[in-house]
Order: structure tokens, then sequence, then C-alpha cells
């Protein structure tokens, strides 16, 4: 009996091509499934899972196993739900997560039991700078990145003084850090930081503040739920001060956002209307699985996520066991990403380019490349 299940279940694994001598992949989500941050885990797990079912449901001859867990944005809550991932559920590779500080108590138990960690979103800069291991890739941004490359955008519209608002946790914190960087380095002065905690959406005196001080721009970090109620309120309030942001202010949140967004100005590393044949299939295919949800930027960072493991499974033949060898090749790898090409910096962020996009309807149409192949510079980083 034991023998007849055995040879049933080696002749179903040659008819999926998959390796009967190795056990499924288990890859974990960890992801905010409630939350300001909920529809951005979502559309993580769901650019993944598009990515994997693309591919039979195997990536090289393997099966892949989920396990999730809700990590609510809470810091305070996140080496246990890492843990019940890595101990608990004894995932080989984690997926994860939106919130910076989160993400953070995650490397920290991902390298300290040498588990592999893509990051789909948060863009902690010391998660690939002091922090940076090479168990440790990000498929995302780091905060830095897309701030950097609005400075020049605002120097060339001719705004000389800007107030930065934000909330104030390490996402905020380092977007308008890379704002004023490039801003102050052109001639321009960030004359204010107005920042209040995470989640809070008490955004008036905010408002009041910057109709008083009357810079002749606004550089913002929000996103999620927060972002779609800070664009609303920021209409209503009738401010006559441009508002430019991270691209986050806009992407997935253009729906709830309608006409208080209209015309809005960000930069980020995807937009809509790239019109290449790898960003039209993505959207095609993810809009009929998808029917509610936009092809946005978390889903093309949850897809890329499935792209890079795939690339490092193939290169051991979905031995996940062989954790060097798998790595090196995730680090080396080329992905063909919605959003363009896209390659890795030792530190494992992404090296790319960031668009300068427009909101014209429902879409952040882009207006062309602010920045191209845009690298973090790391620092910190000691690999
Ligand atoms: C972050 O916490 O790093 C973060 C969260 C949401 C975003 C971007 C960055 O959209």
């Amino acid at each position: 009996m034991h023998i007849r299940i055995h040879t049933l279940s080696l002749a179903c694994a040659l008819a999926l091509g998959t390796n009967a001598a190795l056990a499924d992949v288990k890859v974990g989500f960890m992801l905010p499934y409630s939350g300001t941050y909920a529809a951005l885990g979502q559309a993580i797990e769901n650019g993944f899972k598009m990515y994997v079912d693309e591919q039979g449901g195997t990536l090289a001859g393997q099966k892949i196993q989920y396990f999730q867990v809700d990590d609510e944005s809470d810091p305070s809550k996140a080496t246990d739900n890492a843990n019940r991932l890595i101990k608990r559920d004894q995932v080989d590779i984690l997926i994860g997560t939106v919130h910076s500080g989160v993400a953070m108590a995650m490397a920290k138990a991902a390298t300290g039991s040498d588990t592999t960690l893509i990051i789909a979103n948060a863009g902690a800069g010391a998660l690939t700078g002091p922090l940076c291991n090479p168990a440790v890739f990000r498929t995302s941004f780091t905060n830095w990145q897309p701030a950097f490359a609005m400075g020049p955008v605002a120097l060339d519209k001719g705004y000389k003084t800007a107030v930065s608002v934000t909330w104030n946790y390490a996402a905020g914190n380092e977007a308008i850090e890379g704002f004023k960087e490039s801003f102050e380095e052109g001639g321009g002065k960030v004359v204010k930081e107005l920042k209040l905690p995470f989640p809070n959406v008490e955004f008036q005196p905010i408002l009041t503040e910057i109709a008083a001080l009357k810079p002749d721009v606004v550089f913002t970090f929000f996103a999620g739920g927060g972002a779609v109620k800070f664009v609303q309120d920021y209409a209503a309030a009738g401010l006559k001060t441009p508002l430019l942001g991270s691209g986050f202010l806009t992407d997935g949140t253009l729906k709830a956002q309608g006409q208080s967004a209209q015309g809005l100005l960000t930069t980020l590393h995807y937009a809509d209307g790239l019109n290449t044949p790898k960003d039209n299939a993505f959207r095609t295919a993810y809009s009929q699985r998808y029917p509610n949800m936009a092809p946005d930027v978390y889903a093309v960072q949850g897809y890329d996520a499935g792209q890079l493991l795939a690339a490092g499974l193939e290169a051991v033949e979905g031995d996940v066991q062989q954790k060097g060898k798998m790595r090196d090749a995730m680090r080396a790898a080329t992905i063909d990403s919605p959003r363009g090409s896209l390659t890795f910096s030792k530190a494992g962020n992404p090296i790319q380019d960031i668009y300068l996009r427009q909101v014209d309807g429902e879409q952040n149409i882009s207006l062309g490349v602010a920045v191209e192949k845009l690298a973090d510079p790391a620092r910190g980083c000691k690999l």
C-alpha cells in the first residue's frame, strides 16, 4: 500500500514536471490585510500569485505552497508575526511587507534564521543600507529613490521654496529627506517639515499652516487610505499651492480620489501608459483576474517578487535548500518587469528608471523618465 501511494505520487510528479525528491517550496506572505495599507498588501499577493499561476503553479518545477499573516502595519507585533511564518510554518521564503517599521523587524528575524526575504514594498533605506544582507532582496524601491527624483522636477518648474508634509516614520522621513537633498543641491529651500503620527489623517492643522506659510510648492509622502484622504482634504481646502509627491500618493488610489487628484504630478518607478509589450500583457492579465483592482505599482512589485524567486529556484533546479547558490543567482538576475528592465545593486535594491507621471482620470500617465537607472546610494552597506 505504502509503495503504491509512493509510485502514484511519483507518477503524478512526473506528469507535473516536478522533482518528487524535493518538498514543495513554502512561501510566507507577511502583509497588511487590514488598516490603511490593506489594499497595498492585497495587490502584492495578487501580483505574486498571478506570476506563479502564469507558470502553471510551479517555479523551476516545484509546487508553491502559501502561508499568510496579517501584520496590520504594526511594528510592535512584527517580530512575533515574522516568527509565526519562520518557526511555526517553516517557510523557505518570506515575502513582505508594506510598512518600513514592520519590515525592519522582519529583516532581523529573516537574517537571524537565515531565511530568504524578498521585500515587495517597504522602502526603509536601512534594509539595503546598514542592515543589508545576502539573504535580503527588494523588488520595490528605497524611500529615497522616487523622492530624490522629484527635486529636479520642482526646480525645473521654477519653485524655490517648499514645505514637506508626511507621516512621522521611516518612509515619510526618508522620502522628504530624499526630496530635500536634490531640491537644495539645485538651489531650492525646504522652509518647513510638517509631520503627523502614522496612520493619523487629521490634516486640517497642517493645511492651515501651509496656507499661512505660502511656499512655492508642497512635497508629500502618503500612501494607501491616508493618501486618499490627504489629496481629498488638500483639494477641499482650496489651497493654490501646487502639490507634488512620491508616486504612492496617487497609486491604487485614483478611483477613490476622483476629481481631487486630477493633474497631480508625482515621481515613481512605475506609471500608466508605458505601452510596452511586457507591461501591456501584465495589465491585461491583471485586469482580467482582478477586475476591481487597478494594475498598480504594488501589484508590479509582487509580480516581480515572483519573477525574482523563479530566477533563484531555476539556478538550483528547484532545490530551495541550496541557499547560497540561489541567492547569488537572484542578485545577478535581470528581471523583465512591467516597469522596464530591472537589475539589482550589491545591496539587493533595484536599479531602475523613475518616471514623472501626471494624473489623468484614473491613470498616472507617464510624462517620461525623470531619472534614468537610479541606484540607491546604499549608505552604510558593507557587502
Ligand atoms: C513604507 O513604509 O516604506 C511605505 C509604505 C507605503 C508605500 C511606500 C512606502 O506606498
